[in-house]
């Protein structure tokens, strides 16, 4: 059982339990020696984790990799304000060890499986036939990964089902704008919702615990933008879906992101697309103002957060 957890570590203390690895390398010190470099976490943060002197523990080492739970004992230090463990030893945790998976990375609040079913019924009730198709058709066929892919490697919806968790919360939104804005074709814009980030899933390359730290060779080299329209008009292709229709929706995809800087080579040419990017910067920025207050207390502002724009987010406390 898991007992300490990493928002509550203190400086100066000695720490013994289980962790998850995110990342580990051997790294060369300014002495010339080779040490260990770790990242560990668990569901309440990450921490930066370092065992000098490793020569007689090559071998276990060579053995560890990312996604493997690790019982450690450290002691805690301060070091750029940061806090760090200095690992003294260690071993991989073994099925005795009774832990559970909750205890080590963060989930989306709602269940996959329940997330997944919702925005298949959204795809089956559109009106329009070929859409529906197509996004029933990449549903089924993604299904398994859609189930605990994180929408990125950190920041927003880096958790076991973000992924899910970020659309159904844009489906649910776009719906509702449809009927703000009437002139809005909503199975345009909610086909738009699921596919936009579709790619991620052979972008980001993560495992069944929904962790990812690396970018697949194809995510580096065209990003899921570019990787969502190849395999959109492929699809689109298949189904006979029509040019207008087609080109429209690979539009969508290819514009989410507004700028040229942040990969989308064309800002959005029809509503439907000005929309999605919006509903897409909204959910973002939303989730991680959400994850700033949960560490906050009410009456005070929260750390820096860095993907906005390092503002401290204030927690309301009096209503
Ligand atoms: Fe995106
Ligand atoms: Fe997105």
């Amino acid at each position: 059982m898991k007992s300490t957890f990493i928002q509550d570590i203190k400086d100066q203390s000695v720490v013994q339990d289980f962790f998850l690895v995110k990342t580990c390398s051997i790294k060369v010190g300014s002495t010339g020696k080779q040490y260990l470099d770790l990242i560990v976490a668990d569901n309440t943060g990450e921490m930066s984790a370092k065992k000098w002197d490793i020569e007689e523990d090559l071998e276990n080492i060579k053995e560890l990799s990312s996604g493997d739970i690790i019982k450690l004992r450290a002691q805690v230090s301060e070091w750029n304000k940061a806090k760090q463990l200095k690992v003294t030893k260690f071993r991989k945790s073994i099925p005795n060890d009774n832990l559970r998976i909750g205890d080590f990375v963060q989930a989306a609040p709602e269940e996959p499986e329940e997330m997944y079913e919702f925005i298949k019924g959204v795809a089956e009730s559109f009106e329009d036939q070929e859409l529906r198709d197509l996004c029933l058709g990449r549903l089924e066929r993604e299904r398994e990964r859609l189930l605990y892919y994180p929408a990125a490697t950190r920041n927003h919806h880096a958790l076991l089902g973000g992924l899910l968790y970020h659309m159904k919360r844009m489906l649910i939104a776009g719906d509702k704008l449809c009927e703000v804005y009437e002139t809005l074709n909503r199975d345009l814009l909610l086909t738009g919702v699921m596919m936009h980030d579709m790619e991620k899933l052979n972008e980001i390359m993560a495992n069944e615990l929904g962790l990812a730290d690396e970018y697949s060779f194809e995510g580096n080299m065209l990003g899921h933008l570019v990787l969502g329209v190849r395999e959109l008009d492929r699809e689109m292709r298949e189904l006979g879906i029509g040019r207008e229709k087609a080109v429209m929706i690979e539009h969508m995809v290819l514009s989410h992101h507004y700028e040229p800087e942040f990969g989308s080579p064309k800002r959005p040419l029809f509503p439907e697309a000005e929309v999605l990017h919006y509903l897409d910067v909204m959910d973002a920025k939303i989730y991680d103002m959400e994850e700033a207050l949960k560490k906050t207390e009410p009456g005070q502002f929260s750390e820096k957060v860095w993907t906005l724009d390092s503002r401290r987010i204030y927690k309301r406390k009096d209503f």
